[in-house]
């Protein structure tokens, strides 16, 4: 029997899944998780390195799982379930960190970027945040890893450390993950502010649980100039962030009569801005519809995380038992 493809994706919970999460990583998943032995998780540990209330964390990650669930995610294909409900990625992890080093390790971006933005907090668990991330993936062995572009360098440490585990001991154990998207480059999905990506902590997201009227607040606020006024020329940040949400969510022929209206500068901001909102509003609807009747079926949820805690279990398990085996912890 040929073996199926590992698939594995994670997301924090500290907030609504937005179109960025959507696009980056769960649309290409749900794409995936019929064809693949398929992981989707909540990635509950490594949200705690922004210290959130008990109260908020429990909540979060309800939330974002019946987010997962509406966005189409499949529980009886794929095993979805919590991080923490699986201590065995913990165990990992700490192997791991023994042959992570410090110099790589506050040389990523990501590191540096959250020194930069909350300096009162710069604890060990963001320091070796690719760490646990290698470990939840490395756990279940994955081969594509569905996830936007800024999750790139993560995942090159992940392979960093499956290479170097197998190098120490002379296995060829780990494989090396792979990021991956359908379209074949990884994408960022921009904000409405002009700059940067969607995110949860930029406060720039169009949330999938968004109603009418807050999308279409939110686009028609979002960043533009003045308009174009010599013909051909080339869009702002802003402008183009916005074209590159409408590419993912309008009809391509609503697309280029826009691009055109642009190059020849008789485009109404307003009118583009307009039709975006509805574009969005339209996708969003039946998600944000499906979100709002899942999150209350308490029953469903907890049927749904342990079934996926069991069946996680069972394959980390069996990963965890070879490594502690290939380390040296070996019964007398
Ligand atoms: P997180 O929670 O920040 O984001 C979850 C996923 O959404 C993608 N994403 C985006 N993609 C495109 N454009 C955007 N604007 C955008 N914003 C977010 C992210 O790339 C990601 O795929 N460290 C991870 C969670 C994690 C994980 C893992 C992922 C923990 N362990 C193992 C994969 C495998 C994170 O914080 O993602």
């Amino acid at each position: 029997m040929i073996k199926k493809e590992t698939v594995l994706s994670g997301i924090r919970p500290t907030g609504n899944l937005h179109l960025g999460n959507y696009f980056g990583a769960v649309q290409n998943f749900v794409k995936m998780q019929h064809q693949a032995d398929a992981y989707f998780f909540i990635a509950d540990y490594h949200s705690l390195t922004t210290h959130p209330t008990p109260a908020d964390l429990h909540g979060n990650v309800k939330q974002v799982l019946a987010e997962y669930l509406a966005c189409g995610l499949d529980p009886d294909a794929a095993t979805l379930y919590v991080q923490s409900d699986l201590p065995e990625t913990t165990e990992l992890y700490l192997l791991l960190n023994m042959n992570a080093y410090l110099g790589e390790l506050e040389r990523t971006t990501s590191f540096k970027d959250k020194a930069r933005k909350q300096p009162e907090n710069v604890n060990a668990g963001l320091l070796t945040y690719p760490v646990l991330m290698a470990a939840d993936i490395l756990i279940h062995k994955a081969d594509k890893v569905p996830v936007g572009k800024d999750q790139e360098q993560n995942l090159e440490m992940a392979r960093k450390f499956a290479k170097r585990f197998n190098r120490m001991y002379q296995v060829e154990f780990f494989k090396e993950p792979i990021p991956y998207n359908f379209g074949e480059e990884l994408i960022k999905i921009p904000g409405l502010d002009g700059s940067g990506k969607m995110g949860k902590s930029e406060g720039n997201g169009l949330y999938l649980v968004d109603d009418e009227a807050t999308i279409r607040k939110k686009v028609m606020k979002a960043k533009t100039d003045t308009g174009p006024t010599v013909p051909n020329s080339e869009m702002p940040e802003e402008i183009k962030n916005l074209f590159t949400i409408a590419q993912i969510v309008s009809k391509p022929e609503t697309v280029t009569m826009f691009r055109n209206s642009y190059l020849d500068c008789s485009i109404r901001y307003g009118d583009f801005k307009k039709q975006l909102a509805d574009d969005i509003t339209s996708f969003t609807l039946p998600i944000r519809e499906r979100i709002l009747s899942i999150s209350s079926d308490n029953e469903y949820l907890k049927k749904v995380v342990t079934l996926g805690a069991d069946k996680a279990r069972a394959s980390a398990s069996s990963t965890l038992n070879e490594v502690r085996h290939i380390i040296g912890f070996r019964h007398f």
